[in-house]
């Protein structure tokens, strides 16, 4: 049975897998062939692992598989990833992460959170109360670009 749990440096190489399943499923209807292929192959960088164990960083999963997984910089205040395997995609998972790591901002006294969502989901965050700011360009490390659309929420402390 899945659960929420706090990720450790362990789940790194299967969260990387669900992220790039999510992208390859969840996003193709929204941008190139070409982006999603950089987008979804670019490889796990030798610093996330820590990235993990240092930010709030949390997924659902059993023993064999993790199903979704997002993270929540408290030092930018900001929401770094949230990506939902295909075959989980649509049945709450993404929600109740994201309404996890809104707990936990509002525990230290932040007041608003930020986020770069991708065109795909944007009607996620909507749903969750974030406002959309104009639609810009992400610049990927690996040097491509991808339509995005920066958003944020905030809250009476
Ligand atoms: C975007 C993503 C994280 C959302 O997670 P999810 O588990 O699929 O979404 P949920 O089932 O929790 O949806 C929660 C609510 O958001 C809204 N929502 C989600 N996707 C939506 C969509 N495409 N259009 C409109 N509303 C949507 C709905 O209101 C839904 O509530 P409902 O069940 O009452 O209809 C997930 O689909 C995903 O991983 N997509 C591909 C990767 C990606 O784009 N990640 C985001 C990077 S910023």
């Amino acid at each position: 049975m899945f659960g929420l749990r706090r990720a450790v440096a362990d789940d790194s190489s299967r969260i990387w897998e669900v992220r790039r399943q999510a992208i390859q499923v969840g996003c193709r209807e929204y941008y190139s062939q070409e982006d999603i292929r950089r987008w979804a192959s670019a490889p796990l960088y030798a610093e996330f692992p820590a990235m993990v164990e240092l930010t709030e960083f949390y997924v659902i999963a059993d023993a064999e598989r993790i199903a979704a997984f997002g993270n929540l910089d408290l030092s930018k205040s900001e929401i770094g990833a949230m990506f939902v395997h295909p075959d989980f995609q649509g049945s709450g998972l993404g929600r109740r992460i994201l309404s996890t790591l809104e707990e936990i901002a509002v525990k230290p006294g932040l007041s608003s959170l930020s986020l770069v969502a991708t065109l795909n989901a944007e009607p996620f965050y909507a749903a969750a109360g974030f406002l959309p700011r104009e639609c810009t360009k992400w610049k990927h490390p690996l040097g491509f670009e991808l339509d995005c659309v920066p958003m944020y929420k905030t809250w009476a402390r």
